[in-house]
């Protein structure tokens, strides 16, 4: 079994300042990667599951955010010193390669296909919902069965199918089109969510907020299976938060990896928790949690009732044209995780070529069908659970790496450190587990129902196929 535990040599990794050769172009940097992480982090998980979120705790919704946002900072912290020690496409696959060993890299490898697939399915799923509102709002003929999955009461989700196989397209633009893009789109989306507080805030009551824990604080789980509680919604609204991590997926076409990723990914975390923590207290404020948190566009319903009409349908319009940069952002981030992968030979290097564009494209073709298909099919607050499982783990798995590499390659150089390491390390681990705890059971059994698939692909293929198996020694 010494193949699950064979490492990738740190002496064979690239640093950050002597990268100069490689595959993919170097087009990025710092405000690039800002907005990259901006574009991945506010999404679906403000502009859709925060209804959602409210239904499972009531106001204490307010708290889930805080509980998963601190979560997220702590590993936030591990991500910038991983990600600048290891500047390299592949983000915690690739740290869990060099700080653990192969066949737990696998395993990171293939949950962050949940994260990133998944998520881009869940956010293609989100904009549906933005789509659906604007459309009962106009009054437009589309059947409700070509607007929800068959678990919603409808046949397939045909706007996130849509939205999925364009945001694809576009990728397969390349890079730079792609960064340039979600950019303006970016400040679309931030536009949108201040109008949003500067028309609910002078509404606010505070009245909203008591009782402020309805469902209790531990997660419990009601007679229909679902799970109730602060900390059950915390582990659904984590989905709010992630995203920063998809920057370093990036690191290989960032033009100065030390300093741009560093500020990307800490800046674009802090930016996004403080813009969640306005917008949650707002929407609270102005509307009693279990009346908007039915909607399916919670924000424009607010707003609706507010008898904002038009404000509302910009709300849903700029979600509507907005979350489409983080589609963009996470299928980019799992065709780059693809790419580091088959070129470890752990999955057919076919997967790997890279087209005259820069983009790797049978993989992103690939990523953009598999995502259609779930966010055509499924509902979203399942899609979005699963996608909090897989990245938990990654979550773990870079955390649990920062403190492995500390003690084994305490000299290798690194652009960030992570302040109080043995306390933020272990904070995150045990937060991430946490929240893992708080799923809903069938999400803890997909999860693991996933993970022993992956290993049975892994004994099948990769475990012979693997670069580091052929060469016999660091890849
Ligand atoms: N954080 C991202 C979102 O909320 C995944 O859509």
């Amino acid at each position: 079994m010494s193949f699950i535990t064979r490492r990738k040599s740190l002496d064979a990794a690239p640093l950050a300042q002597d990268l100069t050769t490689h595959k993919l172009r170097r087009t990025l940097s710092w405000p690039h990667l800002i907005a990259l992480g901006v574009g991945a982090i506010v999404g679906t998980g403000i502009y859709t599951l925060i209804g959602i979120g409210a239904g499972m705790a009531g106001p204490g919704v307010m708290l889930s955010f805080v509980i998963a946002g601190a979560v997220c900072a702590f590993a936030a912290l591990c991500y910038a010193e991983m990600a600048t020690m290891l500047p390299q496409a592949g983000s915690a696959y690739t740290y869990a390669y060099h700080g653990v060993g192969e066949g737990f890299a696998w395993m990171v490898g293939w949950s962050l296909i949940l994260e990133y697939t998944v998520v881009a399915a869940a956010v293609s799923a989100g904009w549906s919902g933005q789509v659906s509102s604007l459309i009962t709002q106009w009054g437009w003929p589309i059947p409700h069965a070509l607007l929800a999955p068959p678990g919603a009461g409808g046949i397939v989700n045909l706007p996130s199918i849509l939205i999925a196989a364009g945001v694809t397209a576009v990728l397969l633009a390349g890079t730079r089109e792609s960064a340039t893009v979600n950019f303006i789109l970016v400040l679309v989306k931030l536009a949108a969510l201040a109008g949003f507080i500067a028309l609910t805030l002078p509404v606010f009551d505070g009245a909203h907020f008591h009782p402020f824990m309805p469902f209790g604080f531990g997660a419990t789980e009601g007679a229909d299976g679902a799970k109730h509680g602060v900390m059950a919604a915390a582990a659904l609204m984590f989905f709010a938060f992630y995203g920063f991590d998809a920057i370093s997926t990036a690191a290989e076409e960032t033009r100065n990896p030390s300093r741009d990723l560093t500020i990307g990914i800490v800046g674009s975390m802090l930016l996004c928790t403080a813009i969640y923590m306005l917008v949650a207290a707002a929407a609270l404020g102005a509307s009693p949690y279990d009346v908007f948190s039915r909607d399916g566009a919670p924000l424009a319903f607010i707003l609706k009732t507010l008898n904002h009409p038009l404000a509302a349908a910009l709300i849903a319009g700029a979600a509507v044209v907005a979350l489409p940069t983080v589609i963009m952002v996470f299928m980019f981030g799992q065709t780059r995780i693809f790419f580091a992968m088959a070129r470890d030979g752990l999955i057919p290097r076919a997967l790997a070529a890279v087209g005259p564009r820069g983009v790797p494209t049978l993989v992103t073709l690939l990523t953009g069908a598999f995502a259609a298909l779930i966010a055509g099919f499924v509902p979203l607050k399942q899609i979005a659970e699963v996608a909090n499982a897989g990245t938990l783990l990654a979550f773990v798995a870079t955390a649990l790496c920062m403190l492995i590499l500390r003690r084994v390659a305490p000299a290798r150089p690194r652009a960030f450190r992570c302040p109080a390491p043995w306390l933020v390390g272990p904070l995150a681990i045990l937060g991430c587990l946490y929240l893992f705890a708080s799923l809903s059971r069938f999400t803890m059994i997909f999860f693991v129902g996933w993970n022993l698939a992956g290993f049975a692909v892994y004994l099948a293929y990769g475990r012979t196929a693997s670069r580091l198996a052929r060469d016999g020694g660091a890849a």
